[in-house]
């Protein structure tokens, strides 16, 4: 599959469909070890004069090790493929080479890893990171409900760097 470079102004999109019901693999790396893990939690929006991602990671994610080292990272999007983003959001590519094992395809764009079989990429490059604290809630079952190990999420701003389609 190739891909071709899009305006963000043109880019039809549903964040509550295509985040929280269709789901996005959140991917990071360099050519030599990349890896991906599915999200559901995040945002698109404005901020700071910038179009920003809002992504977020608890500590024992292994992707976040990834995210954390490189500048950039990749959204992507998918028709479908539900059955492999499951597994992408339920074994880690720590213990194993998930990536295979769903039968997905790495590709880099500008560098960045992504998937052959997405139907949208996201470029993004980290603007702010900082971890979810406790006393920020201002609904304390927030907390409770959400945060039972202490393992409380990074938030991650990202500018959108670049828009890619499936071509
Ligand atoms: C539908 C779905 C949505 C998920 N959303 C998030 C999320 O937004 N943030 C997060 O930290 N983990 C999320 N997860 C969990 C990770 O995808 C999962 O723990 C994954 O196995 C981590 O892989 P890794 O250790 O290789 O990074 C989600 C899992 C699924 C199935």
């Amino acid at each position: 599959m190739s891909f071709k470079q899009v305006k963000i102004e043109d880019l039809q999109l549903n964040p509550w469909h295509a985040i929280g019901q269709d789901w996005m693999l959140v991917t990071a790396g360099d050519e030599q070890k990349a890896n991906t893990m599915t999200a559901s939690w995040g945002g698109l929006g404005v901020l700071w004069h910038e179009n920003v991602a809002f992504v977020f990671l608890r500590p024992q994610r292994y992707t976040k090790e990834f995210v954390d080292a490189q500048p950039r990272f990749s959204l992507s999007f998918f028709e479908g493929h539900k059955k492999e983003l499951s597994l992408l959001g339920s074994v880690s590519g720590r213990e194993r080479d998930k990536i295979a094992e769903a039968g997905l395809h790495l590709t880099f764009l500008d560098g960045v890893p992504t998937f052959e079989e997405a139907r949208l990429v996201l470029l993004v490059q980290k603007l702010y990171a900082d971890e979810l604290r406790p006393q920020g809630f201002i609904l304390p079952e927030l907390d409770g409900k959400n945060y039972a190990q202490k393992d409380y999420h990074t938030m991650y701003v990202a500018k959108i760097e670049k828009v890619y389609t499936a071509d």
